[in-house]
């Protein structure tokens, strides 16, 4: 692949190879010395156009490990303030010869279009309610070291499905491995038309729960609601907030997952998130800079062999 702007492009064994280099990036980064030259020489430019913690910063923290020249664009003090266009910004930063572009937009499909209008790889760090490629690739990495294979899983993704960009590219990474997943949550947040994906659907959340062996939750995206029906925080966790009462529903060594950012007393109980029997949620964090530091490992290889087979040089 020439970048990385979603799962749906990938092939199993593309995604397999990618969870395999970035199993040899976790331990590498749980060394002392967490440096490797992968990406010596190469400038890594990070446009986020919409907030962020932990992707912009296991972004910055993977480049560098990796040893490339890693700028981060502060968007909100850039001349897209002066109304200059998302593909104007691109054109001008692409004159300064990047190599790997790291894009986060609030606009499904505005990551793809820069990505036509520039001559390095680019990797999409979450476009509108479209894809998370690298979310997805971490969840998976987080999945597979937890229980031992990334197959034949029944996993629950909860709460507010229509919003989430995190469980679009879930639902097609886990569909491609052979899972079994299934969506949870009220109705106006689970749409019927993500059954295409072939997943079950369930608005109780202990029908939902029952015997799964991982538990994704999803924080509601008041931000996406566009004015429409936001439910009362206090009636969300009665009825979908993960708890203790619910979990039990769970396979007993099911695994709870939780993207970030996440709202505690909303969508999941404090004493849940922090239970370290169960919860995986800061594996997940540790998992994205391994991930994102694969992703940009083998997109740098594509990049070198392309420039070399058409003589541009690399460096
Ligand atoms: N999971 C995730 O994308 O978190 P950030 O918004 O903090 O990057």
């Amino acid at each position: 692949q020439k970048h990385l702007l979603g799962i749906e492009p990938l092939h199993p064994e593309e995604i397999k190879t990618v969870l395999d280099v970035a199993d040899r990036y976790v331990d590498l980064n749980r060394q002392a010395n967490k440096h490797s030259d992968a990406l010596k020489g190469l400038t890594q430019i990070n446009m986020f156009f919409e907030n962020s913690t932990r992707t912009q910063a296991s972004f910055e923290l993977a480049g560098k490990r990796l040893g490339a020249d890693v700028m981060n664009m502060a968007m909100q003090a850039s001349s897209i303030k002066k109304g200059e266009t998302l593909i104007d910004t691109a054109l001008t930063l692409n004159a300064m010869h990047p190599d790997l572009l790291v894009v986060r937009h609030p606009h499904s499909g505005a990551v793809d279009l820069l990505s036509q209008k520039v001559n390095c790889a680019v990797l999409n760090a979450g476009d509108g309610r479209h894809e998370h490629p690298t979310q997805a690739l971490l969840d998976a990495l987080t999945i597979r070291r937890a229980k031992g294979r990334l197959h034949r899983l029944n996993i629950a993704i909860c709460g507010d499905i229509a919003h989430s960009r995190v469980a679009r590219s879930n639902l097609i990474l886990l569909g491609k491995m052979e899972n079994r997943v299934r969506l949870v949550g009220p109705p106006t947040l689970v749409p019927e038309q993500f059954r295409e994906f072939g997943c079950e659907i369930y608005d109780d959340m202990r029908e939902g729960l029952q015997d799964v062996d991982v538990v994704m939750m999803l924080r509601l995206q008041k931000e996406r609601m566009d004015g429409g029906f936001i439910p009362s925080e206090r009636e969300y966790f009665y009825r979908y907030g993960l708890d203790a009462e619910k979990l039990a529903h769970a396979k007993p060594d099911a695994i709870v997952m939780h993207p970030g950012p996440m709202n505690r007393g909303v969508e999941i109980d404090g004493t849940i998130a922090d239970d370290i029997n169960r919860s995986v949620i800061q594996e997940q964090v540790e998992m994205g800079v391994a991930v994102r530091m694969a992703a940009m490992d083998l997109l740098a290889q594509n990049l070198r062999a392309s420039r070399e087979t058409s003589g541009q040089g690399v460096m």
